[in-house]
């Protein structure tokens, strides 16, 4: 591990952008939200001089953003406002909010502007250099993926889109229970930021107020019998916004909406995910998920609930009974209980 991680920000958009082919158009965006983030309002000729195009350049892209969910007000005679102040991911922000211990755990802390996704990049960079501990952010993901093949949206500075490798030893029948400890981590560190009452629901939803807040996505690479890398990306809703919202299929929340007023800034969430994901994922690489069990078992949301469950063999109900020693899922079915991974079930209904 390094004492100070490598920190990159590419955080201009390459060529292959959410908003267009056209060059100077994209190259302009960040700095365009980075002159309104405060929510403080600007005029178009005012943008325009400061960017260096014209006042059409800067409309077009006002036009981009609020395409991709950003509210940007227009008043009229004094230029456009943000309808909520945003602040941008920075590598330098994050890290200087970490511990330094957490800090010294990361190898790198890399910020785009835009990925197809986030954990698609870190699984690209392992094919040829599995970096333990590298981060990898991103303010637009055009390919974000959610478990079982379902899409995940990150609206424009409205959600946070991080992945991050970690190699383990000794297989990946040894990692059993990651992705369970990974809520754990991400439930304590929205603790930490003042979101109260975050639960899980198996395997490892991040749930508020009965509704989804985060999600989390883990992939495995390498050797199934030894040295193998978990890339571990993580969703968190921050500020969705109508136009996102509209295309998500199940209760959801976001941190403006438990947070009312001035929610947490992102870098300070990615901060405090780091933290406590480095702290976890040393532990289980030690211990494995025994110790971990009774904190899942306290934010257990489905305990007690009616399960649906998708097996090969046909739909099954039971009653969700908490979870065993390797973080299998315990369910009461009418012919007894049994434990089930999260390989073989889909999670339909509660009640
Ligand atoms: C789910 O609940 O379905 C899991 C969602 C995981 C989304 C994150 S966002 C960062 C990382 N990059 C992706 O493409 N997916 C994960």
């Amino acid at each position: 591990m390094f004492a100070n991680p490598v920190v990159v920000d590419r955080s201009a958009p390459r060529k292959s952008s959410a908003f267009g082919d056209a060059h100077r158009r994209e190259s302009i965006l960040p700095a365009l939200i980075g002159e309104i983030a405060n929510g403080s309002p600007r005029t178009g000729s005012d943008l325009a001089k400061t960017l260096g195009v014209t006042r059409a350049a800067v409309w077009k892209q006002i036009e981009g953003l609020r395409e991709h969910g950003l509210d940007i007000v227009a008043l009229p005679g004094r230029g456009y406002r943000l309808g909520a102040p945003i602040d941008l991911l920075d590598a330098a922000t994050i890290l200087a909010t970490m511990t330094p211990a957490a800090r010294s755990r990361l190898a790198a802390v890399d910020v785009h502007w835009e990925l197809d996704s986030t954990s698609s990049e870190l699984l690209r960079q392992a094919a040829s250099d599995p970096r333990d501990g590298a981060v990898c952010l991103a303010e637009i993901q055009t390919r974000g993926r959610g478990r079982r093949g379902r899409v995940w949206h990150t609206p424009v500075a409205g959600g946070i889109a991080m992945s991050l490798l970690k190699r383990f030893e000794l297989g990946m029948a040894s990692i059993a229970g990651l992705s369970l400890v990974v809520g754990i981590a991400v439930a304590q560190a929205l603790d930490d930021v003042g979101i109260a009452g975050v639960g899980l629901k198996w395997p490892n939803d991040v749930m508020a107020t009965g509704a989804k807040l985060a999600g989390i996505l883990v992939e495995l690479g390498g050797d199934a019998l030894g040295p193998c890398h978990a890339v571990i990306g993580i969703g968190i809703n921050s500020r969705l916004g109508a136009m996102a919202a509209a295309s998500i299929d199940q209760p959801w929340t976001d941190l403006a909406t438990l947070a009312p007023g001035v929610p947490p800034s992102r870098n300070l969430v990615v901060a405090r995910v780091l933290e406590r994901l480095v702290e976890a994922l040393d532990r289980f690489g030690a211990e494995g998920f025994a110790p971990f069990a009774a904190e899942y078992m306290q934010r257990d949301v489905l305990r007690g609930c009616r399960v649906s469950v998708l097996r090969a063999d046909g739909c099954a109900e039971g009653i969700a009974r908490g979870i065993d020693v390797r973080g299998a899922l315990l369910i009461a079915f009418d012919d007894g209980e049994r434990a089930v991974d999260s390989g073989e079930v889909s999670i339909r209904g509660v009640a």
